[in-house]
């Protein structure tokens, strides 16, 4: 390729059907595209004649939108770092002006706001510069549907941290703070009440929609008291006692965790329905309860642990009570969930010896727990729950 900022038609080596390589003419598609790493790429390239006949169409640009996604990434991450869509909730703004609120260089201003409406998160009109539906309801911090606490995490802690994937996938090992000799994730987070507050407002938006899912689609109708184990904010917690008046629920976790919980329960209206109970599950049994949750909980730990926690859940629970454990989990073939998988990935850079894991293997050491059923299902976008019934 020559070059990847030319207009005129780039030329790339790519492999044909047979192995050689030749040159091909692609069309630079790929930078429309760039900010979407895993948006279906229409293929603009020559057809190729595959061994048995068939079409094949060979493109270098999913590579190319892969391999240069930290760019878009790291663009809309500053913009958020910078309140960009905060600003902008107010209406329109001319370039002069919020270039100059936003304490933007001359250098970078203009290539920086025209970027983000190359990718889809502000519009250009008359009037100035906007910010686009989704990015107004998503990533305004003052609206209720922000869900710019994970990017933010992402922003000042993974982004550096998976600068050391490669050092991470040749020793496993962890690529955090734990590296400048901080003990453990949980306790170097929760030393620090800033960090504290930003990781559990990241979980509340990474979790957000699986939330609302879990409390309409689980059958509560059959169940009267939950425990959300490793609650962090409870945003789940919260979610499910809106949809079900008859339920009453516990927020289990680290003490540092309540005035946080109580606060966001508090906001909700429903304290009078969920509280908060400080333990470390280390330590202390499960709270007993009809239905024991677990969100990005056993992900964060090696397998005797997401065992031992699993056992606790069972010992937790009535006969015929259910433990409900949601992540990323991975499809049975580990060739599909390419966000669980890189979520295993972040699991090596920020955990001791966590990963994630499929359906099936979580099924397997719920029924070695004692369960007497499991089911997996979908909730949205990555997220997968995997049911148990004792
Ligand atoms: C990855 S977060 C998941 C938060 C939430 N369930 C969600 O899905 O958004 C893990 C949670 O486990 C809690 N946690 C970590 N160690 C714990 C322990 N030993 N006992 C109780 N909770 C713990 C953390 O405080 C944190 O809130």
């Amino acid at each position: 390729m020559t070059s990847i900022f030319s207009d005129r038609p780039v030329w790339s080596r790519v492999p044909d059907d047979v192995g050689e390589v030749r040159l091909m003419r692609v069309d630079p598609y790929w930078r429309k595209t760039i900010g979407q790493p895993w948006a279906k790429a229409q293929s603009s390239t020559n057809s190729l004649q595959g061994e048995r006949g068939m079409t094949q169409h060979l493109s270098p640009e999913k590579i190319l939108q892969t391999g240069l996604a930290f760019w878009a990434s790291k663009t809309l991450l500053s913009a958020i770092e910078m309140g960009v869509f905060t600003e902008l909730s107010r209406g329109p703004e001319s370039f002069d002006s919020l270039s100059g609120r936003l304490g933007l260089h001359p250098r970078s201003a203009r290539d920086f706001l025209d970027t983000l409406v190359a990718l889809g998160f502000l519009a250009r009109g008359t009037d100035g510069y906007s910010n686009t539906p989704e990015a107004d309801l998503f990533l305004d911090r003052r609206k209720p549907s922000y869900v710019g606490g994970i990017l933010e995490m992402a922003n000042s802690r993974l982004y550096p941290f998976w600068a050391h994937l490669t050092e991470a996938l040749r020793t496993g090992l962890q690529q955090n703070e734990s590296k400048t000799g901080a003990a453990d994730l949980f306790v170097t987070l929760y030393a620090d009440p800033a960090r504290l507050k930003e990781f559990l407002g990241a979980m509340t938006g990474i979790s957000h929609g699986a939330n609302m899912t879990i409390a309409r689609a689980f059958p509560w109708k059959d169940y009267r008291t939950f425990v959300d184990v490793g609650t962090a904010q409870g945003d789940l917690g919260v979610q499910i006692a809106l949809a079900n008046p008859h339920l009453h629920g516990t927020g289990f976790d680290l003490p540092e965790v309540a005035p946080i919980f109580e606060e966001y329960a508090g906001t909700a209206g429903v304290s009078d329905r969920l509280t908060f109970q400080p333990g470390d599950f280390f330590k202390q049994d499960i709270p007993k309860a009809d239905v024991v949750l677990m969100g990005h909980i056993l992900h964060d730990w090696d397998l005797p642990t997401k065992r031992m926690l699993i056992k606790k859940a069972f010992d937790a629970l009535p006969v015929g009570g259910a433990l409900v454990v949601y992540e990323a989990i991975i499809d049975d073939d580990r060739s599909m969930n390419a966000f669980g998988l890189m979520m295993s990935l972040n699991m090596l850079i920020e955990t001791k010896g966590g990963f994630d894991y499929t359906g099936s293997d979580c099924s397997s050491w719920m029924k070695e727990a004692g369960f007497s059923t499991t089911r997996v299902e979908e909730l949205v976008g990555p997220d997968s729950m995997v049911i148990a019934i004792k």
